[in-house]
Parts: C-alpha cells; structure tokens; sequence
C-alpha cells in the first residue's frame, strides 16, 4: 500500500490564513516536506505550520535551484521526488507544504507530476490555499474583478515581457515574482502608460509589510523582497 501525497495550501503568510482542513491533514500526516528553492519559503510554511504539527512529525526540506537550466532543475526533482517516494512506499502518507496555493504557480506542480510518473497508481489530495494575490488585493482593498472583467495572472520572473499583451485583454493583471527584475518590470509599465495604475504589495500580511500605489517611490526603492507583487487596474486604482 502506499501513502497518499497531499499537496497542502498554507496561505501567504499570516497563520490565521491557514484552513482547517490544512490543520486537520497536518495533524494525520506521518512526514512533511517544504521546498527550500529560497530560505523563505521553507523557513516562512515552516514558521506557518508549526503550531499544528506533532513535535515527532519530521519536516524535511527539498532543495530546488532557483534557475532557469533545465538540466540542474531536472536532477533537483529527481533527486527531491525520490526521497518523497521512498516515504510514500513505506505506506506512509505526506504532506507537502506550499506557500499561498499549491496549484499556484508552485514547485508542487512539478513534484507532483514527478511522482505521478514514478508511481503511477499514488493518491494525490490537494488542500488549497489563500493565494498571495487574494491576501493582498486584501490588504490593499482593491477589487481583484467585478461584473464582466477579466483577471489575468503572469509572472514576473522575466521581467514581465507579456504585459502589454495581457493588458490588451485584461482589466486587471496580477504580476507575481516581482523582485528579480523589478527595474526591467517598472519599465513594462511605464511603456505600457499604466504607472498610475498599480499597486505593489510586499510581505503582505507579515512584519514589514509595503502596500505602494505611488510609482516614483517605487522607482526610488531598489530590489524589493521576494515575497512581492504587483496588481494593476487597467480602469485605475481606487483609494
Ligand atoms: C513561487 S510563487 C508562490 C505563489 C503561491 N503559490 C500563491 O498561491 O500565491 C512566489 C511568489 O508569490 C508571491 N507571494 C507569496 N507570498 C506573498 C506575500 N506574503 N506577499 C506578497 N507576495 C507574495 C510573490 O510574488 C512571490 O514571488
């Protein structure tokens, strides 16, 4: 028999965002894993999690490069998904915690379909989670769509080159992974004429939190922390 993966969602940040569901897997479940591919995420699930985890459940991290090859990546989740196998095939079952949703632009996505090739017959539960964009349209108070608009999701990882594309369609565009190439980002959109209609929220519900609708500031601000993103409003922003 193996064990079922669950993939859990353990929200942006702020540990009352947490389900109850997520708490009650959490309690059943015989080991967790969490993705290292940078200190936060690990540390902040980790940091998320703890209250609701039994002191002889083991956590283990997963180290995954955070580049671009896809060779170095490849081996990474090799080498992660097997020793997620050797723990299922004991006929335990695991949790692997995920910042915001795990169906959200997330490593889950990848170890799963890793693990789904290695064992083609494994249970996979996946518990969703508060995603980062919803904390922080939140935290802003900014409609995230009404009525007939579109919503539109992208990253940010590469500068956000699909803006102006997206733009032409959507009425609203949340850009995550805003940090690596934020000043490439602040260029998209300013060409895109929308530097009056963002706002960047950063650690959205944590210590440190920025919630910046001012678009001088945000040239004035320098690299900001991994844990941010942009939510434009092609009608503009409200206050
Ligand atoms: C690998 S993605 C994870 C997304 C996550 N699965 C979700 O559902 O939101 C990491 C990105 O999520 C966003 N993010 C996660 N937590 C955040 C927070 N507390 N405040 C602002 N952005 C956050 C940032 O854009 C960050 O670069």
């Amino acid at each position: 028999m193996l064990g079922t993966l669950y993939g859990i969602g353990v929200g942006p940040g702020d540990p009352e965002l947490l389900t109850l569901k997520a708490v009650k897997v959490l309690k059943q479940v015989a080991h967790v894993f969490a993705a290292s591919s940078s200190n936060n995420d690990y540390s902040l699930a980790h940091h998320i999690v703890r209250d609701h985890l039994s002191p002889d459940t083991p956590l283990d991290q997963l180290a995954f490069p955070m580049t671009f090859n896809s060779e170095r990546l490849e081996d990474a989740w090799q080498a992660n998904c097997e020793k997620v196998v050797e723990i299922l095939r004991q006929g335990k079952n695991v949790a692997f915690l995920t910042l915001g949703d795990p169906l959200t632009f997330s490593t889950f996505i990848y170890l799963m379909r890793k693990i789904k090739s290695r064992l083609p017959e494994v249970v996979v539960t996946v518990i969703p989670g508060v995603t980062s964009f919803q904390a922080a349209a939140a935290c802003a108070g900014l409609p995230l769509g009404e009525g007939e608009e579109a919503i539109t999701i992208i990253s940010g990882a590469k500068g956000a080159d699909r803006l102006k594309e997206v733009v032409s369609v959507a009425d609203n565009v949340v850009l995550m992974k805003t940090y690596k190439q934020f000043p490439q980002i602040l260029s998209q959109i300013r060409e895109s004429g929308l530097e009056d209609r963002c706002c960047f929220v950063s650690r959205c519900g944590l210590e440190g939190e920025i919630v910046e609708r001012d678009f001088e500031r945000l040239s004035a601000m320098g690299q900001p922390h991994y844990l941010s993103l942009m939510i434009i409003k092609k009608r503009g922003i409200e206050s």
